[in-house]
């Protein structure tokens, strides 16, 4: 552990602190013992979702689990936040840190603590005071302000890194996806007063803005290059946080291979293979939250279950074929798909091979929402077969862990998956991923093949190609397993017994820190 030992940090005006320490330095070939406390680093998270308050995805679920599971190890991770209209009402008491005039505005920042993590608060009620989703309108046409939502989120960033806050300095600023970018670039234009991480979740989204704005955010002419936040003539958030940052990560080791090659990379290949070149960008895989993702204690589903006991599980298919009006058959394998509907997570690919699903038997519910077409031809399949497929198009938290404990297979065939947390959310349930080698997904499913069932490492079913005849190989694949009821039973228990905690993660994570600040 990097330490530092003093004798009371109380007298250094030091309020947080791990653990007091023994051991012994030599000093002139000495050996003498010291004792001291442990203080702890500073890391603070720059986001814009977060569970429990906000989520439109995964980065949600990461924010709401990985600064928690840090603290539990140690680390001061304290997160930032715009203040949406969720995210304030879901943080009582809090108190006003400072108030300042900048690009943005008034601005008042806030702190407050959930579950013993602290949380600044951006209140800027001009820019975050909206209701709903927090990038767009209810047309899904982005927010016209948004370069300067979030240029004023990586401007309080940098800023809590040099005593916006006088009580507490982040030693890193840990920034998610483009959202948080410009942190990074912030604190460059400052003179690097402290060190920057920067996590990507998805590639796909870059916060492109044109040029005109960069003399409204307070970042200088000369920033906007190729070596910089230049990207297709306009300024790239993304870039900001990619180019700027001390270190890069992406949410798991097969995404942060694949995005240096030209088809995952949306022209920043260059920049990438650099950076991985140079030891700059690797791959953490996510974990999955226990507390809340775990079918023994999962506080949405009536019939807990755990590996030993495995009984709760048929219970829980039944609700869920209820719910969805499916025809109560316990030997009927149910397919589930929860999911954002975009070209990503791969819905087209199964709508054109539900029918097989259908052909052999088995059931489909499928929960999602997004691109209009994507919702039709799901909705489509529920008409054309309404005795095997059923679909909710919705957001529906309750309803998507009911579909993870009733599954039997959890459908995730997406295009690219940085790393996917429903496959993960399978594992832990027993609820078999079939999911497409790429990204997370190759990470963490294994597939079940003679070899790997003897082994005792399947845990579930992986194509290769994204097409549609891949896909049903896969389905059938996954049906072939179903008639051999014991080697089911056998998978399924390699899927519970896989370890997904935050800890691995948290642990990784701090290494990575302290990598960094030993620079
Ligand atoms: P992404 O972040 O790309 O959407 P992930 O698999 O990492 O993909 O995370 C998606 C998260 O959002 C999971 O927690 C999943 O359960 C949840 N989710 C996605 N769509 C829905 C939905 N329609 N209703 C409820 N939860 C959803
Ligand atoms: C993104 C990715 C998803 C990942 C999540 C959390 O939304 O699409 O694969 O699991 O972020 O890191």
């Amino acid at each position: 552990y990097d330490a530092v030992l003093a004798a009371d940090p109380a007298d250094r005006g030091w309020k947080d602190r791990r653990d007091h320490v023994t051991g012994s330095i030599s000093v002139n070939g000495n050996a003498r013992k010291v004792e001291g406390w442990v203080i702890m680093k500073k890391i603070l998270f720059v986001a814009s979702e977060a569970v429990p308050f906000i989520k439109t995805g995964g980065l949600a679920d990461v924010l709401g689990a990985l600064p928690f599971a840090q603290k539990e190890i140690g680390i001061d991770t304290r997160i930032l936040l715009p203040a949406y209209p969720k995210i304030s009402a879901g943080i009582e008491n809090t108190h006003v840190v400072t108030e300042f005039n900048n690009f943005a505005g008034h601005v008042v920042l806030r702190y407050g603590e959930y579950n013993g993590v602290g949380i600044y608060l951006i209140d800027a009620p001009h820019l975050y005071w909206r209701e709903g989703n927090p990038y767009h309108d209810t047309d899904y046409n982005d927010y016209a302000d948004n370069y300067k939502r979030f240029a004023l989120l990586g401007w309080v960033g940098a800023e809590l890194a040099t005593g916006l806050d006088s009580w507490w300095r982040a030693e890193v600023v840990h920034a998610h996806d483009w959202h948080a970018g410009l942190a990074a670039a912030y604190l460059f234009n400052k003179g690097r007063p402290a060190k920057s991480v920067f996590t990507i979740h998805n590639l796909a989204y870059q916060g492109q803005f044109a040029h005109r704005h960069l003399y409204e955010i307070g970042l200088p002419e000369g920033m906007f290059h190729v070596d910089g936040l230049e990207l297709f003539g306009q300024i790239s958030y993304l870039k900001a946080g990619l180019y700027y940052s001390d270190m890069v990560t992406a949410v798991s080791p097969t995404y942060a291979k694949e995005i240096t090659t030209p088809d995952f990379a949306y022209g920043l290949q260059g920049l990438l293979t650099d950076l991985r070149e140079a030891g700059k960008l690797t791959g953490i895989l996510n974990g999955v939250d226990q507390e809340i993702w775990h079918p023994s204690c999962d506080p949405y589903i009536q019939h807990h279950y755990k590996l030993k006991s495995i009984a709760g599980k048929k219970k829980n298919k039944a609700d869920l074929q209820a719910y969805f009006n499916l025809p109560q058959q316990p030997d009927a394998p149910v397919f589930v798909m929860v999911t954002r509907l975009t070209e990503q997570k791969g819905v087209d690919l199964l709508i054109a091979t539900a029918d097989e699903i259908v052909k052999q038997g088995g059931q489909l519910a499928i929960l999602g929402s997004g691109a209009k077409h994507l919702e039709e031809g799901i909705c489509q399949l529920a008409q054309r077969y309404p005795e095997n497929i059923a679909v909710k198009i919705g957001y529906d938290e309750a309803l998507s862990h009911l579909m993870v404990a009733g599954g039997d297979v959890i459908l995730v065939p997406s295009r690219f998956e940085p790393c996917g947390l429903t496959q993960l959310y399978g594992l832990q349930y027993g609820t078999l991923p079939l999911v497409r080698a790429t990204g997370g997904l190759a990470d963490t499913v294994t597939n079940s093949t003679s070899e790997t069932i003897k082994e005792r490492t399947a845990t579930g079913f992986v194509f290769q190609k994204a097409e549609a005849d891949d896909l049903r190989n896969a389905i059938q694949h996954a049906f072939a397993l179903w008639q051999k009821q014991r080697v089911w039973a056998m998978v399924r228990n390699n899927a519970m017994a896989q370890d997904f905690s935050w800890k691995n993660a948290a642990a990784q994570y701090e290494q990575l820190y302290l990598s960094i600040l030993n620079q």
